[in-house]
């Protein structure tokens, strides 16, 4: 008989269970290595569409499909086993109505094996946010800066920063919430406002660039690494992974030049003829 551990991915119930208590935590990710180096430390695995800029180099969310989306979630899951993996649904993918959104939520789970979808919106994708609940899809909401939306507010502009606009953002967060969405990201937010809307709704909050009394944190992965030359502001780098590749590629350009690289006799030595 073989031993086997049984390995079970945490749920969304679980993930809820988080609100008050200890934090979520939350990576973005989008390749199956990285995953696998995630796996046993986070909560969360975003499969997130900042990997039109991130792996694909484009200049914003917009570009990305839903086949973009899938084929990266497929890569997250095979390096996966435990966290909950969630991905976002595209620019385009989901707005027009909630039975489209449906129609593609469907073939992101069907496909790829993942828990949940996340989408951006507040009020005015709660219908949504409900058909989809109602229907077997479970959804993480995102508001306060949603970059889908860079066109129509002619850039990345972090909100709540004066008190006028609290009311829009703390009716967004409970429509999200009233809807069924298991958690909600907040997004470029003025930290008070983060406060305040963590404390109004009963689904965790998960902050990025806004306030560490959040119910969890997520970063994009790249940026918290180093890999990004350029990260938002309020980004905490942990590694500095940039520099360390330049540097050991460095090093293999000049060993290959000057010779210097390891032959294989000793990896693959000859065999004496039969
Ligand atoms: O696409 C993404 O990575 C995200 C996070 C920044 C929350 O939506």
């Amino acid at each position: 008989m073989s031993l086997q551990t049984q390995t079970r991915r945490i749920t969304v119930p679980e993930i809820r269970a988080h609100k008050g208590g200890s934090p979520v935590v939350c990576l973005t990710c989008y390749h199956a290595h990285t995953a696998k180096l995630l796996d046993n430390h986070v909560d969360l695995i975003l499969v997130g569409d900042s990997l039109g800029m991130v792996m694909h180099g484009l200049e914003n969310t917009l570009g990305v499909t839903l086949d973009m989306m899938i084929t990266h979630a497929k890569a997250v899951m095979r390096g996966s086993s435990r966290a909950l993996v969630t991905v976002d649904l595209p620019f385009g993918s989901y707005e027009e109505s909630p039975a489209m959104a449906f129609r593609n939520a469907a073939r992101v789970i069907q496909e790829t094996g993942a828990t949940a979808v996340k989408l951006e919106g507040g009020t005015r994708m709660a219908e949504t946010i409900q058909y989809l609940t109602q229907r077997g899809i479970p959804v993480m909401g995102h508001i306060g800066l949603t970059p889908q939306m860079v066109n129509v507010q002619g850039g990345f502009r972090t909100t709540g920063r004066t008190e006028a606009e609290w009311p829009a953002l703390e009716a967004d967060a409970k429509a999200v919430a009233d809807a069924g969405a298991f958690a909600v990201v907040l997004e470029g937010m003025a930290e008070p406002l983060a406060a305040r809307i963590t404390n109004l709704i009963a689904i965790p909050t998960i902050g990025i660039g806004a306030s560490a009394t959040c119910d969890g944190q997520v970063l994009v992965m790249e940026d918290m690494l180093g890999l990004n030359p350029n990260p938002p502001k309020f980004v905490r780098q942990y590694a500095q992974l940039g520099p360390a590749i330049e540097a050991a590629v460095e090093a293999y350009a000049r060993d290959v030049r000057e010779r210097r690289f390891p032959g294989v006799e000793n990896v693959y030595p000859m065999k004496k003829a039969q």
